[in-house]
């Protein structure tokens, strides 16, 4: 089946290095690996919580050095996602951790941004980068990234803030997120992940942000719920993620519908797909097989993702239409 046109609005560019191309990096450096058996590496890919999976996926990334590295990973990802029926994504990716491993700012943008322009060429496919900070560094750090990214405005539309949630509230970053508002930028937070529906209302109240990543504990508070509903604040919600990382019991338990049912402005995304088990389509699949999602419901998460983006409106619009045109057309078959 073709699938929906959407927009994938929570995907860690780090978290698309496939064991293929790790492998293939790794030689292409002159980088150690535990192991480069394929197998091997898949089988490392069993997660008891976020921390474990963020442990790994940190541990990979010393194999990314150059522009052509950096671009290699961002068209393998957009290649796929154009696959999936992607037209629009944005794309987080992890200015610190590139930077501790001592690779410079102008390296990660370089080879990052080209792969975005020649994907549109290629694919009509649109694309832009949020830098993310990594929680556990802490507010300074996170202050700091800001100033090194702002050099290369011109190559990003946000600013986002990842990793270990549990312990790392949103409120340590009030000022570097007022920073960057002050800045222009468009801001998004990991919230409800792990964490409980406090982060949620913090990500809401005192980091101002336009959209929650994940956000899924939102539904243990009632009023929150409520707040979500009546702003029309998008989450982006990954559910292959939230199995593979225990944050739900399994995908049968998945409050996708649940939020659905509420009137949340949901969408659906793959985070990690490397390590998930999967990309856009391959969540949209798990979905449909295992909470039984229907056309009605896939229409509703297409469009919620194109309303949810920052692209311009008129390509928003566009987009919607070309959803409605795809209904029609598998109603007349
Ligand atoms: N970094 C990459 N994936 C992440 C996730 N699911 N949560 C927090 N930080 C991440
Ligand atoms: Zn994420």
């Amino acid at each position: 089946m073709t699938p929906l046109p959407a927009a994938e609005l929570h995907l860690h560019i780090e978290g698309t290095l496939e064991p293929e191309l790790l492998v293939a990096l790794a030689a292409r450096n002159g980088v150690a690996l535990a192991t480069t058996d394929l197998a091997e590496l898949r089988a490392r890919y069993r997660f008891a919580d976020l921390q474990s999976f963020l442990d790994i996926y940190y541990a990979s990334l010393p194999v990314l050095r150059t522009d052509q590295d950096f671009y290699d990973l961002a068209a393998a990802y957009l290649e796929r996602a154009a696959a999936a029926g992607v037209r629009r994504a944005e794309i987080f990716f992890d200015p610190q951790t590139h930077l501790g491993y001592g690779v410079p700012l102008a390296t990660v943008f370089a080879g990052l941004s080209g792969a975005l322009a020649d994907a549109r060429a290629r694919h009509g496919l649109s694309a832009d980068l949020i830098v993310c900070f990594l929680r556990n560094l802490g507010a300074e750090a996170a202050d700091e990234t800001l100033t090194a990214a702002l050099p290369f405005r011109d190559q990003f539309i946000g600013v986002g803030l990842d990793s270990t949630e549990v312990g790392y509230p949103p409120s340590l970053f009030k000022a570097v997120f007022a920073r960057a508002a002050a800045e222009g930028l468009h801001r998004v937070a990991h919230a409800g992940e792990e964490g409980g529906p406090d982060y949620v209302w913090e990500a809401l109240d005192l980091l101002g942000v336009e959209r929650i990543d994940h956000g899924i504990r939102a539904m243990e508070d009632p009023a929150l719920v409520q707040r979500l509903r009546a702003d029309q604040v998008p989450l982006t919600v990954c559910p292959l993620s939230n199995v593979a990382l225990r944050a739900v019991n399994s995908m049968a338990e998945h409050p996708l519908p649940a939020m659905l049912e509420a009137g949340l402005r949901v969408t659906l995304n793959s985070d990690d797909p490397a390590y998930f088990g999967g990309y856009l389509d391959d969540n949209v699949a798990a979905v449909g097989r295992e909470l039984g999602l229907g056309p009605e419901q896939f229409a509703v998460l297409a469009r919620n993702s194109f309303d949810a983006c920052f692209a311009p409106a008129a390509d928003k619009r566009r987009w919607k239409a070309e959803v409605d045109a795809a209904l029609a057309g598998a109603v007349q078959h």
